[in-house]
């Protein structure tokens, strides 16, 4: 049995003062929610803030992005010492990064490597872009990103490895794929590849996430499908109630 998985990805939005105002209205409503992984992945700035608040709560605190470099001349980069300090988990890999910031699936395993070797839960993010997916592409552009982002990895720490399958036109769009289809990659494309690389009973143990528009309305529709481990939430984290309603489908 996989233990269901919530992420919030604040991406861009919050100062450390929202930030501080956010987590203590979800506070209490996600601490009544048993069975579920939940993770807060605000902006770096306030990491710092949110850490101090989230302590015994059981409330996991994630960084949306890392250097793979221990330090160094790389200005305006964060390191993965510097992650580990605060938090458990990082993001990697989302479309976002791979869009805007010339992110490649080398630089995505050269990320996931150091992760790993931090003791930091990744969570890997993989997706096709409109295009891909209406010329029929979406198996061809996981599996690549997958195999190489995922690549030389020791199976023994390949459980550790959360698995974010978010179609890039489902981000933000108000347009989530359907429970089916989410469920048909998860399971026919995704599932199948870890189980090359890491071995079935490895495989079997990674969670594998939709991301996507995700909300208190449709998320029950992606918890329900036996392919679907959870999910990561981004505009929909940024509001308490909404938030804590999601995390409450995935336990049930
Ligand atoms: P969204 O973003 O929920 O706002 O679509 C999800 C994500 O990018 O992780």
């Amino acid at each position: 049995m996989r233990k269901p998985f919530v992420a919030g990805n604040w991406k861009m939005n919050k100062t450390a003062a929202e930030a501080r105002e956010l987590v203590s209205q979800l506070l209490g409503p996600l601490m009544d929610i048993r069975g579920v992984e939940k993770v807060l992945c605000p902006p770096f700035t306030s990491l710092f803030a949110v850490a101090s608040m989230l302590n015994d709560s059981g409330i996991g605190l994630g960084a949306q992005d890392m250097h793979w470099e221990e330090k160094g001349a790389f200005t305006g980069e964060i390191s993965p010492g510097m992650v580990k300090e605060l938090c458990n988990y990082v993001i990697l890999g989302h479309s976002e990064r791979r869009t805007y910031f010339g992110e490649t699936d080398s630089m995505v395993n050269k990320k996931l490597q150091t992760a790993l070797k931090h003791d930091l839960t990744p969570i890997v993010c993989v997706g096709e872009t409109l295009d891909e997916y209406e010329s029929g592409r979406t198996s061809e552009v996981v599996l690549r990103q997958i195999n190489l982002g995922l690549a030389d990895v020791a199976p023994a720490s390949a459980s550790r490895i959360v698995v974010a399958y978010e179609p890039v036109w489902a981000i933000g769009t108000g347009k989530a794929s359907s429970g089916e289809n989410a469920n048909a990659v998860h399971g026919q494309v995704i599932r199948p590849a870890l189980s090359r690389l890491f071995g079935e009973e490895n495989a079997q143990a990674i969670r594998i996430l939709y991301g996507g528009s995700v909300t208190a309305a449709n998320a029950s529709e992606f918890f329900q499908q036996p392919e679907i481990d959870g999910a990561l939430v981004g505009g929909a984290s940024l509001k308490a109630e909404e938030f804590a309603a999601i995390v409450r489908a995935a336990g049930r």
